[in-house]
Parts: C-alpha cells; sequence; structure tokens
C-alpha cells in the first residue's frame, strides 16, 4: 500500500473518533446487546475484555483497515522470518525465535540461528540445574543458597518480574536479589547481608557497557574477593551477554559466561539467556513452560484474523486513544500483587520501543505517538490515584488484570479482589449522577480493558508478556516507528560520563555546561567530593 493509501485510511479512522467524540458507552451496549461477547476474547490462558471503549464496529473496520494500509502482516511476517527489521541498526528483533521449538530451521544471514538459540538454552537450564542441585558450589564447595542478578532496564526488569509473579514456583532452598541501579545502598546493603562463600553473582547486561551494572559488578568482586581471595572470588560470578569479548577482559574466565545473540533486544530479552534468574530461582522446566507460554501467544499473533488477533487489537486501541483522540497515558493496573512489577515492564517495553518522534526513515512524525504508561498494583492504587482516574479531566485509558482462582487458605479474599477490580472497571464506565452535589459526580464513559487469567503460572505469563510485546510491534506498525532501537537513551548517559569525570576534578577540554547545570555541578561537587 502506498502512503496515499495509509494517509486515506488514517484520515478514514479520524472521522470514526469525530463521529464518536460525543459517544456514551453505555448506548453502544443498550444498541448492541452481544456486544460484551463480541467483544470479548479467549486466547492461550488470556479472557479479554475489550468492550468497554469508545467504539464501534465501524471504526474497527477502519482501524483494521489502518493496519492493512500500514502493511501490518508484511511487518509481522518479517519480524518472524528474521528480517532485518531493526533497520538503524542493521539486524532482525527475533525474541520470537528464542520461544520456538519447530524443527523449522530459521536462516539468518544464511545460518540457521535454531541451533545457537538451543545451546544457549541448554546452557541456562545445565546451569539452573546445577546451582539448584548444589553441583555448581561456591570455591570453597560450599552450596549456592543466595543468587544476585547485577543488572538494569531489561536486564532486570523481565526476571524482576517473573520471580514475583512466580514465587510459589521458587525453590525454597535459594534466595534471588536483584540489584539495578548505581545508588550505592542496595548494593551496600545487599553485600553487608550475603554470605560471601554461599553466594553467586550473575553479571547481566547484553552489551557488558552499562555503567551501573559495572560499578556494581566491580564492587561485589572487589568485596568477595577480600573475604574470599581473588581466584576463589572469580568462581562466584557468571556473566551474561551479547558481548563476550567484553567480559573476558573484565576478568570473566569463558566457562564463566553465557552468551545470547546480538539480534536480542534488551527489553525484549527474558527468553533468552538473561533469564537465568528466573531458570535459578523457578527451575528449568518451569523457565520452559513460561517461554511455551509466549510461543502460544506468538502462534497466535502469527495466524490469528486480525478482527479475532489480541496483540493486534489492543495495539490498534493504543493507537485509536494515542493519536486519534489525543489521550496521553494508559494506566496498567494489576490486581495481583505477583504482578506488580507489570507496569514497569511494559513501561520500558512501550516506551522505550515507541517513545519516538520519527519514522523509519527519519522523518518527523506528526501525530501523537506513545502514550506513557504508569501504573501500580490496582487495590493499592484505589487508595493513591484512582480519585484522578475518576474524575480527574483526563480521560485515562485503563488496563485490569486479575487471576479468576480460588484462594482456600484465606477464603473471601480473591472474591473481594476480584469484585474491587470488576466493580473499578464498571465504575469508570457507568460513572454516578449526583444532583445535588458536584463533588460526587463521576463522569464515566471511561474506557478500560479487563484481562482475567486463570492463574500466575509461567505459561500464563508468558503468555502475557508476549502479548504485550506484539500489541507494543503492531502500534509500532501503524505509527512507522522502529520499536528496536533507543537512541534517545544515549545523550543523557554521554553527558553522566563528563560530568562524572569534572566531579572527580578532571578538567574536560571544549566543555561548557548552561548555567543552571553549571550551578548545580557547583552546589554538588563540594558535597560529593572531588
Ligand atoms: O536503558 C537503555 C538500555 O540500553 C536498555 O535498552 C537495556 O535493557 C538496558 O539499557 C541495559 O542494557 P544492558 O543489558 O546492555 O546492560
Amino acid at each position: 500500500m502506498s502512503t496515499s493509501d495509509m494517509q486515506a485510511q488514517w484520515q478514514a479512522v479520524a472521522a470514526h473518533q469525530a463521529r464518536l467524540a460525543d459517544c456514551r458507552m453505555l448506548d453502544l451496549f443498550a444498541d448492541d446487546p452481544g456486544r460484551a461477547a463480541r467483544y470479548s476474547l479467549d486466547v492461550a490462558d488470556l479472557h479479554v475484555d475489550f468492550s468497554k471503549h469508545l467504539l464501534d464496529d465501524a471504526a474497527l473496520h477502519g482501524l483494521l483497515a489502518l493496519a492493512q494500509a500500514a502493511e501490518l502482516p508484511r511487518w509481522r511476517d518479517a519480524l518472524f522470518a528474521g528480517d532485518a527489521i531493526n533497520n538503524t541498526e542493521g539486524r532482525p528483533a527475533l525474541h520470537t525465535a528464542l520461544r520456538d521449538r519447530s524443527a523449522t530451521p530459521l536462516w539468518v544471514d544464511g545460518v540457521d540461528i535454531k541451533p545457537t538459540v538451543a545451546a544457549m538454552h541448554r546452557q541456562v537450564a545445565e546451569l539452573a540445574s546445577a546451582v539448584r542441585e548444589g553441583r555448581r558450589t561456591g570455591a570453597s564447595g560450599q552450596r549456592f543458597t543466595r543468587v544476585v542478578n547485577l543488572g538494569i532496564g531489561g536486564s532486570y526488569w523481565g526476571p524482576a518480574l517473573a520471580l514475583e509473579a512466580l514465587h510459589t514456583f521458587s525453590s525454597s532452598q535459594l534466595r534471588v536479589d536483584f540489584v539495578s541501579t548505581v545508588d550505592p545502598a542496595p548494593l551496600r546493603r545487599l553485600l553487608a547481608d550475603c554470605d560471601a562463600a554461599s553466594t553467586l553473582f550473575l553479571v547481566s547486561s547484553k552489551s557488558f557497557g552499562t555503567t551501573e551494572t559495572l560499578y556494581n559488578y566491580q564492587a561485589a568482586r572487589a568485596h568477595l574477593a577480600a573475604r574470599l581471595g581473588l581466584d576463589a572470588a572469580s568462581r562466584h560470578f557468571v556473566a551474561v551477554t551479547a558481548n563476550p569479548g567484553k567480559a573476558q577482559a573484565l576478568g570473566f574466565a569463558p566457562d564463566s559466561i553465557i552468551t545470547f545473540p546480538e539480534w536480542v533486544g534488551g527489553r525484549y530479552s527474558l527468553w533468552s539467556a538473561i533469564g537465568l534468574p528466573a531458570a535459578i530461582a523457578l527451575g528449568a522446566d518451569n523457565f520452559a513452560g513460561l517461554l511455551a507460554g509466549a510461543a502460544a501467544m506468538d502462534e497466535h499473533f502469527s495466524s490469528a484474523e486480525p478482527a479475532r488477533n489480541l496483540p493486534l487489537l489492543l495495539g490498534l486501541l493504543d493507537v485509536w486513544y494515542a493519536s486519534f483522540w489525543g489521550f496521553g497515558s494508559r494506566a496498567v493496573l494489576p490486581y495481583d500483587q505477583g504482578l506488580r512489577l507489570l507496569p514497569t515492564y511494559v513501561q520500558q517495553l512501550m516506551m522505550e520501543s515507541n517513545g519516538k518522534g520519527v519514522d523509519r526513515a527519519g522523518q518527523p512524525l506528526h501525530e501523537a505517538t506513545c502514550p506513557v504508561i504508569w501504573g501500580g498494583n490496582g487495590n493499592d492504587g484505589e487508595h493513591t490515584f484512582y480519585q484522578l482516574l475518576h474524575q480527574g479531566p483526563a480521560t485515562i485509558p485503563t488496563e485490569f488484570l486479575v487471576c479468576a482462582q480460588p484462594d482456600l487458605d484465606l477464603p473471601g479474599h480473591r472474591q473481594r479482589l476480584v469484585a474491587q477490580c470488576l466493580a473499578q472497571a464498571e465504575a469508570l464506565l457507568t460513572g454516578a449522577a449526583s444532583l445535588d452535589n458536584p463533588h460526587a459526580r463521576c463522569p464515566g464513559n471511561r474506557p478500560s480493558t479487563v484481562m482475567v487469567l486463570p492463574a500466575l503460572t509461567p505459561h500464563t505469563l508468558g503468555t502475557l508478556l508476549a502479548c504485550h510485546e506484539h500489541r507494543t510491534f503492531t502500534s509500532a506498525m501503524l505509527w512507522r516507528i522502529n520499536p528496536f532501537d533507543q537512541f534517545g537513551v544515549e545523550l543523557g548517559k554521554r553527558l553522566a560520563g563528563t560530568l562524572e569525570r569534572e566531579l572527580g576534578g578532571e578538567t574536560v577540554p571544549g566543555v561548557a555546561h548552561d548555567a543552571s547545570t553549571a550551578a548545580l555541578f557547583d552546589y554538588c561537587r563540594s558535597r560529593v567530593g572531588g
């Protein structure tokens, strides 16, 4: 399809938005008794109701036509086929290949990548089992009882989320902690509390050039070396990276490095060796279950017809609200403590992928793109920020998640939790009139999606996270964005490098700070030393 087809479809969708601008969702339900059922989907482990949206069949068809005009099916096929769709970095984005257990070869640059993926997963499974079974020990032969992952961004959020969500599957013999930031406090606290002889550090970094992770690695290594001796300490560190050369240069022996391919994006890397902390805590079989869940969603995304394709429809809704309604944020509200980190995980996935103002070719985009993703535990949120969802001036499309499972040991809790989740979605829809007290009036007509999971299992979680990946991809294709680079994060890192040297007392030639930064620098320098 041509640019003019795309523009025509874009205008057609804009016309639907104008038509629906004053619509009441309750009227959409009244006009269409089958709406709740028709705007619901059961895919893999997820039951999703997306009927409470400012959308009717005609607008949905318009969005589906826009997806066709954007050549979404062709881009999706290119994603799965391993084409170099990350055009700015000249490589594929093959997270789907990490969970594809089919025997079909997948050729990238003339090489079948499947054996590489299988070998990486074998290495992960072997190390995870060896640590869990006490076959891989510390230098003194002591069993590892504590594992600490040093990593940030995609080398942190995925494994941390998986561990929290699946804690009921975790080994009780092992404690897994995460240290991400360069803030000295978390590492100091952890080192003060861990027994060097029985602690294994995983240094997880795709690039092995991320300052926060390297600072934490050097400090942890010095700490262990002081207690165990330098040689012994090295038995307590494993590097997980796509840059094994850098890891070796920093002191890792080749047999203490697990490598994963460069074409795995950081925020898409849970499925690679970056998932090692999860594999250790949960066991290799449960890690395989996570991959299988994601594969089920891959299969659905790649084969389901567009009108019944869950990630595709959710991606269209993201575009619909951000670009056509001008809603600048979306809330992710899990009613489940295990999914507490989901909003942050989705935040990195969506905002680092799609938070861009130029298209694949570097041309400016004129429509609004990625919304701000935010959220937190929905039940806690009720007592924190729901006031704004219900009565604030902005409309914030909201996504609720809840597990519908019995919890027999604490009777009543789960039912109450589910009731509160459904009630909030209902309240956002219906609102409340109040003739005598304007302060009590809730306007309602605020859109939401409800996702119901049977329970938090490795398979369910894999399904859910892959759904978010494909939804992010879908919206990127409609915005014509390359979702697989992240140049925007580099500038701040570069400037921090300069300021760090200056705080250390160095004069860096050719650097002139703006007046505000210069004044803050002077204020801080006398306090942090240098
Ligand atoms: O914050 C930018 C980023 O590059 C993310 O994309 C990535 O997940 C994170 O840093 C960590 O990178 P690495 O795994 O290379 O240490």
